[in-house]
């Protein structure tokens, strides 16, 4: 599903990463971990096109995208859905609007609008808050807006940064259900976290980030990699 081989990512003062390569399978859960400035962020944004590598070759589903053009990146990021530590939600729109826009933007038909919303609002356990505007809302259940939003175009890949930096214990939790609970549908999920307590109570493979190399967690276990 995302292959990536050699890549480099230079900004002018210094190198966010360095020679990385790593295989995630279709399907799969895997954490982005590391200190602060190890490049995890990168990484993501690498994936889903804000930035573009330095060199090195970046495969998601068979497709080379390391050297795709401004304006075929729309559709790469169709197939995939981003959540981040700070929501990124419109305060004044109700939560069905803040998730139904992610389709607008996209010209998806009213019909499947009107379908998806719903879907994936109960998805998140915010079925009957269609209405209430997300700036009322707590840290979880604005995060779980977010992750309604980055799900409601069913995209192959969800990308998440850090989405539960900004939430309490209990809210972490529940919102690493839900994105365990995506990838048991199929969903292959790339979380960047630095949260160990959170990683030992829900156990997938880590990529490991230092200073921008990647030094454990390369390869899906027992993958041909
Ligand atoms: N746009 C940019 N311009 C210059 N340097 C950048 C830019 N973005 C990131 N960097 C640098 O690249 C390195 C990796 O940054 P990145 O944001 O990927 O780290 P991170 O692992 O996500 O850290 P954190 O845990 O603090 O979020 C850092 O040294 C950072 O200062
Ligand atoms: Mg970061």
């Amino acid at each position: 599903m995302i292959r990536l081989y050699h890549i480099v990512k230079s900004y002018a003062e210094r190198d966010a990463l360095r020679d990385v390569s790593v295989h995630v399978e279709k399907g799969e859960m895997v954490y982005i971990t590391g200190p602060s400035g190890a490049g995890k962020s990168t990484m993501l944004k690498l994936l889903y096109g804000a930035e573009r590598p330095t060199s090195g070759k970046m495969l998601l589903g068979g497709v080379d995208v390391s050297k795709m053009s401004t304006q075929q990146l729309p559709a790469l990021r169709r197939n995939m859905g981003v959540v981040f530590q700070d929501f990124k939600l419109l305060p004044h729109r109700s939560v069905a609007e803040n998730v139904a826009m992610a389709l607008e933007v996209i010209g998806a038909p009213d019909d499947s609008i009107r379908r998806r919303v719903p879907a994936v609002l109960n998805i998140v356990g915010l079925k009957g808050r269609e209405d209430d505007l997300t700036g009322v809302l707590s840290g979880g259940e604005k995060q779980r807006v977010a992750i309604a939003r980055a799900i409601v175009n069913d995209p192959a890949i969800l990308l998440a940064d850090e989405p539960t930096g900004n939430l309490d214990g209990a809210m972490a939790v529940e919102v690493m259900e839900i994105l365990q609970a995506i990838n048991l549908r199929g969903t292959t999920v790339l979380v960047a976290t630095h949260d160990v307590g959170l990683m030992d109570r829900f156990p997938y493979r880590k990529l490991r980030f230092v200073d921008g190399r990647l030094v454990g967690g390369a390869a899906p276990k027992g993958g041909r990699g």
